[in-house]
């Protein structure tokens, strides 16, 4: 069984849809606006949506609703408007800590998106407990906002990058993994899914490897928390970050889950309003967790968006989103594997709904510009996952990302985009 499939079915299922397993996908499709555009006169075919997933009407209801009743600075003000925002703000919180079964609210910190979260972990705990000599382990699969920050670490504390290998399916090589670890070693950073080439990562397993080490565990999320049930107490990671704008949400939202314990110990990433209980020139007490982590007005609306995604999500059910995606992903690769001239790169056993592919002789830039043509998005490019492409000796790829919002006939309209590709080259 897929690893999407055995997490989810596995896991208390939520939702009616969840329940029956079945995910009607053209009343999913009803809720989002967006998806009745025609591109080039042709309907959308939206398959970006690693990069960034639609919102449904629901998200975009609440938000409204926000700004056109509720809106008000939070945390400050004992007026009516400033008491709404701050307990929808809360409210938000408490309903991302459902939705990730975190333990505790206070170890879910509202930050602008995974990468904001990667820094506060690189500042806040990067800075002050890692040393010259120490080692960072991260993967091949990385993003840059997973590799960056830790250079600049390194960099500046004299620390070492070690780096797990994959093979020709793009899986991290587990022996090569657990043998990088040595007495220097004090964090790793791992990806959940690769944006790049959908490989779902056995984080579980490898956060065990590392606890056994005494080593702590950064998660990188950003392509797992839209596509399988994710329980931060089951993986028993030490931080999980992930993006509202992956998740059917707002752009300029995320999440950090830390440990309280770890959270405690670690330095504000931010300085500012809120993050404090009292200030004078002589000394600045912090605030409590998540405020610590939370300096000047935080995007109010934002989150309380986040909040109705996540919401929206539960009651289709993540297992039942798994399901379909699961599907669309074996019926497109069933008819994309065997295509002349065409090459999928990325073949793991457990992977999420993401096909990227090189079509011969042609640029993948071409790819993406004749598919538009169509009315199909998809991304073309790097990724931000330049090592990936280096260990797959190409510049780049087209990728199509699959939501639980798309249908088999937009696969079908892929594959005939693609088609016509290789016919204007051929
Ligand atoms: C795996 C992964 N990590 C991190 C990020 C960065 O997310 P954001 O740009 O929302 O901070 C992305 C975005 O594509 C991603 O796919």
């Amino acid at each position: 069984m897929n690893a999407v499939l055995a997490e989810t079915s596995r896991l208390s299922v939520i939702g009616a849809a969840a329940a029956t397993g079945a995910l009607d996908v053209e009343r999913v499709r009803a809720d989002f606006p967006i998806l009745q555009l025609k591109i080039e006169g042709k309907p959308l075919v939206y398959l970006d949506n690693a990069a960034s997933s639609q919102m449904p009407q629901q998200v975009i209801d609440r938000l409204v609703r926000y700004q056109t009743s509720e809106h008000a600075n939070i945390h400050r003000a004992v007026h009516t408007l400033s008491e709404i925002a701050t307990a929808e703000y809360e409210a938000a919180r408490a309903k991302l800590q459902r939705f990730i079964n975190a333990p505790d609210q206070r170890e879910v910190i509202f930050t602008s998106g995974t990468t904001d979260a990667i820094n506060l972990v690189m500042h806040g705990y990067g800075r002050k407990f890692i040393k010259a000599g120490d080692e960072i382990i991260l993967t091949t699969l990385e993003h840059h906002s997973n590799i960056v920050p830790w250079q600049m670490l390194a960099e500046e504390t004299g620390a070492k990058i070690r780096v797990v290998p994959v093979n020709d399916a793009g899986e991290l090589l587990m022996d090569d993994y657990e043998n990088l670890f040595n007495e220097r070693t004090k964090l790793v950073g791992v990806t959940h899914v690769s944006n790049a080439l959908g490989s779902i990562n056995p984080v579980k397993q490898m956060i065990s490897v590392a606890h056994a080490h005494g080593v702590r565990v950064l998660v990188d999320g950003a392509q797992a928390v839209p596509h399988l049930l994710v329980d931060v107490q089951d993986l028993d990671c030490d931080f999980y970050a992930f993006s509202g704008h992956k998740l059917c949400g707002p752009t300029g939202i995320g999440v950090l889950y830390g440990k309280a314990a770890l959270l405690e110990k670690m330095q504000p990433f931010k300085g500012g309003g809120d993050m404090i209980l009292s200030v004078s020139f002589e000394k600045t007490v912090y605030n409590t967790l998540p405020y610590k982590f939370e300096a000047g007005t935080p995007p109010i609306a934002a989150a309380i968006g986040l909040g109705a995604a996540v919401d929206y999500l539960s009651g289709i059910g993540m297992a039942a989103i798994a399901r379909h995606e699961h599907e669309l992903l074996s019926y497109a690769t069933a008819q994309m594997k065997d295509m002349p001239g065409l090459r999928i790169i990325g073949n793991a056993k457990d992977k999420a709904a993401v096909l990227s592919f090189t079509v011969d002789g042609v640029h993948p830039h071409d790819v993406g510009t004749l598919l538009n043509q169509d009315g199909i998005a998809v991304r073309t490019g790097h990724h931000c996952a330049q090592p990936v492409m280096a260990r797959f000796k190409v510049p780049a790829t087209s990728r199509a990302s699959f939501a639980f919002y798309n249908s088999m006939a937009e696969v079908d309209a892929l594959i005939a985009g693609i088609r016509g590709v290789q016919k204007v080259f051929a």
